[in-house]
């Protein structure tokens, strides 16, 4: 089964419009010939000019976020419909840095995931444990966990991307082994392969995330349940070009 490897940038709270503008730039023609599928996820504010740039090249343009509901009363929050109206393709959702400072939880992520596909966005959909779980010896029920909860009721799994991601990886240098991304990112297509078959589960794609460079990717990127990586610290210059051409 071949899945096509998806390296996403996830640029988080960082760059104004006009760094927005010049990492843009400095990237388009550096990863123009990339055999992955590539995506830059910049802050809501800079989405539309991300899109209007990346127009006609291989660059996918995500949020780092958004609301279920279309519209309403929800101050500071922004609508799925609002992303695709401006040509947004993808939306990271829970991602844990919402999980823990923003309290979202896995039947958010699930409601936020159905309408995403509704509207034909591509959902990349995080998961991960915390250093203590993992020590507790309980990583793989936390994932398996947040799997069952946050991806029930999908018509089309296949279009979901799922980005395993270890809290303790996130942002701190420290990278999972290969080994251990491979086998969390076993865990992830073993519960799809329970919830929606094995055939949903061969064509899911996962992703690892957590302090992905250019000196590691190549080594997670060569291992089976591996199919992309989410990448933040080392997305954010135009290094990135390297860990898309792994
Ligand atoms: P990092 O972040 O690459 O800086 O560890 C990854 C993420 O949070 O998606």
């Amino acid at each position: 089964m071949s899945r096509r490897p998806v390296i996403a940038g996830n640029w988080k709270m960082n760059k104004t419009l006009d760094e927005t503008k010049a990492l843009i730039e400095e990237l388009k023609p550096l990863v123009a010939d990339a055999e992955a599928e590539v995506v830059f996820c910049p802050t809501f504010v800079n989405l539309a000019e991300a899109v209007k740039l990346t127009e006609g090249t291989n660059i996918g343009i995500g949020a780092q976020n958004m609301h279920q509901a279309e519209k309403g009363a929800f101050t500071g929050e922004v609508s799925g419909e609002m992303l695709t109206a401006i040509g947004v393709k993808y939306v990271v959702l829970g991602h844990s840095e919402r999980r823990e400072y923003y309290a979202e939880t896995d039947e958010g992520v699930n409601e936020k995931t159905i309408k995403a596909l509704a509207l034909g966005l591509t959902p990349i959909v995080c998961c991960g444990e915390t250093l203590e779980e993992r020590e507790a010896g309980n990583a793989e029920s936390k994932v398996v966990g947040q799997i069952q909860a946050g991806l029930k009721n999908i018509d089309d799994i296949t279009k979901v991307i799922i980005a395993y991601e270890p809290i303790w990886a996130i942002g701190t240098g420290k990278t999972a082994s290969k080994e251990e991304a491979d086998e969390a990112c076993g865990w992830v297509r073993k519960t799809i392969a329970d919830m929606y078959g094995q055939d949903a589960a061969d064509a899911v794609r996962v992703q690892y995330g957590g302090s992905v460079k250019p000196a590691n990717v190549a080594e997670l990127m060569a291992m089976d349940n591996i199919d992309g990586a989410l990448v933040g610290g080392a997305s954010l210059t135009a290094d990135f070009a390297k860990i898309v051409k792994y």
